[in-house]
């Protein structure tokens, strides 16, 4: 397994630009199953979790084209598979979200259900007993839902929990489903919007997007001749980079982003004491040298402070001035890298879903083992303060949701390379 080797001490300067959103291009992919004509999508990341996704689609069937800039055409005209095999969905929970697109368009989907993973259970029991209420057929035997369904109707659903992928299943499912649907307590992060956005360009007829009532009125088919859509920019690698320029107390600008999907982070790092400016697609953070000062917060759905972020605040307050309270409240196990940062020196006191952080002067290298996506981005973030040289293992977890990081970061003047397995 490929590792990060990492000497901790720069203060990171300069300019770089942000990817497509991964959390974006995942269901905007599995949206283009809905489509009766090829679409092209572009700005998306070069990342694990969309070659998992290219080979997902691909075994359905799907003809897939990609070219030097990473666009790619996805023509779902030959598919003669409606599966998505417990091998795939293992290494990618996302790809539970080809089961509303399959259901709405072809009638039928074979999908693995998708296990826990470190941070949680992660069930799908919105996603199921949504599509039941709009008239899927749905059993799930030996780890598979087997779901079929004539035609989906559309109904009114409240949904007990705000769910990000949950509310895209079935947004995705509403747009072929006969009559109105409405989704009620809908997620209304950037990304759930991106993807109606797009398929509204496909021809779909969504409104409330961006609120937390989405109404979809079926139509009979959809896809529109030509369309080539673009990935929003990825919100929490542009947070993740803001706050290794201000753990090391650096000056950096990322561009190709936007400063209005994610104002809470924003907030919290101007408590911290960074300066920040921003234009229509750029961010400018400059800590002025100065030590970070400790911030607490508690993560909730957007436009709240993003869960995605708590690991990477974490591991911020704890070389910050004082003492910052960070509560976590979407998952019931993303503390993982708590453990990890105490290796480092890290004075953090876990209490249920809380961490009390007391800011160290210093932390002290230590080798590193990653564990999940947005805890490995954390455990880099400190070795890039940390006095001396560390190895964070483990590293395809950090490969999952970050576009060449250890480039991104060595060209902001970090000491970071990669050793291959
Ligand atoms: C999405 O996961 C993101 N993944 C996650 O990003 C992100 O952390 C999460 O939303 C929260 O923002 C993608 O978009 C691919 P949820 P998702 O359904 O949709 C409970 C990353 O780092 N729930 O919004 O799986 C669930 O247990 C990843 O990029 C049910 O109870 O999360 C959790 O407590 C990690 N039943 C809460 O809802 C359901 O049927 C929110 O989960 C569905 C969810």
């Amino acid at each position: 397994m490929d590792k990060l080797l990492i000497n901790g001490g720069n203060a990171l300067n300069g300019e770089l630009r942000i990817s497509g959103a991964k959390n974006a291009a995942l269901p905007i992919l599995a949206g283009a199953l809905l489509s009766e004509t090829p679409v092209t999508i572009g700005n998306i990341p070069h990342l694990h979790d969309i070659t998992t996704t290219m080979e997902l689609l691909g075994r359905m069937g799907v003809q897939l084209t990609v070219d030097e800039k990473m666009n790619i055409e996805v023509d779902s005209s030959t598919i003669d598979k409606y599966e998505a095999p417990y091998e795939l969905v293992k290494t990618m929970r996302a790809s539970i979200l080809v089961l509303g697109p399959l259901l709405s368009r072809f009638g039928q989907a074979y999908v693995s259900l998708p296990g826990g993973c470190a941070i949680g259970t992660r069930p799908v029991d919105i996603h199921l007993d949504s599509l039941i209420k709009m008239g899927a057929d749905i059993k799930v035997e030996s780890g598979y839902i087997h779901a079929t369904a004539k035609k989906l109707k559309g109904c009114r659903l409240v949904l007990d929990k705000i769910t990000v992928t949950g509310t895209e299943n079935l947004l995705m499912a509403a747009t072929l489903a006969e009559g109105v649907t409405i989704i009620e307590n809908a997620a209304k992060e950037p990304e759930v919007s991106d993807l109606a956005y797009f398929l509204n360009k496909m021809g779909a007829k969504i409104s409330g997007i961006g609120t937390d009532i989405l109404e979809i009125e079926g139509v009979e088919k959809l896809g529109v001749e030509n369309l080539h859509y673009d990935i929003m920019p990825d919100r929490i690698e542009t947070g993740t980079y803001l706050v290794a320029a201000a753990i090391t107390r650096g000056k950096i600008k990322v561009k190709d982003t936007s400063p209005d999907i994610l104002d809470a982070v924003l907030d919290k790092l101007k408590e911290a004491g960074a300066k920040i400016t921003a234009g229509e697609n750029w961010i400018e953070l400059d800590m002025e040298g100065r030590q970070a000062k400790a911030v607490s917060l508690r993560t909730a759905p957007y436009p709240a402070f993003p869960t995605d972020m708590q690991a990477q605040f974490t591991a911020l307050n704890s070389v910050a001035e004082g003492v910052g309270i960070i509560t976590e409240t979407v998952f019931e196990n993303r503390f993982m890298h708590v453990q990890e940062l105490q290796r480092m020196g890290a004075n953090i006191q876990l209490e249920s879903n809380t961490a009390i952080c007391t800011g160290s002067e210093a932390l002290t290298a230590a080798p590193m083992m990653a564990t999940d996506l947005r805890a490995s981005a954390s455990l880099v973030l400190a070795a890039l303060v940390a006095e001396g040289e560390t190895l964070v293992d483990r590293i395809y977890h950090i490969d999952r949701g970050y576009v060449h990081i250890e480039e991104k970061l060595a060209q902001l003047g970090a000491s970071i390379r990669r050793i291959p397995r």
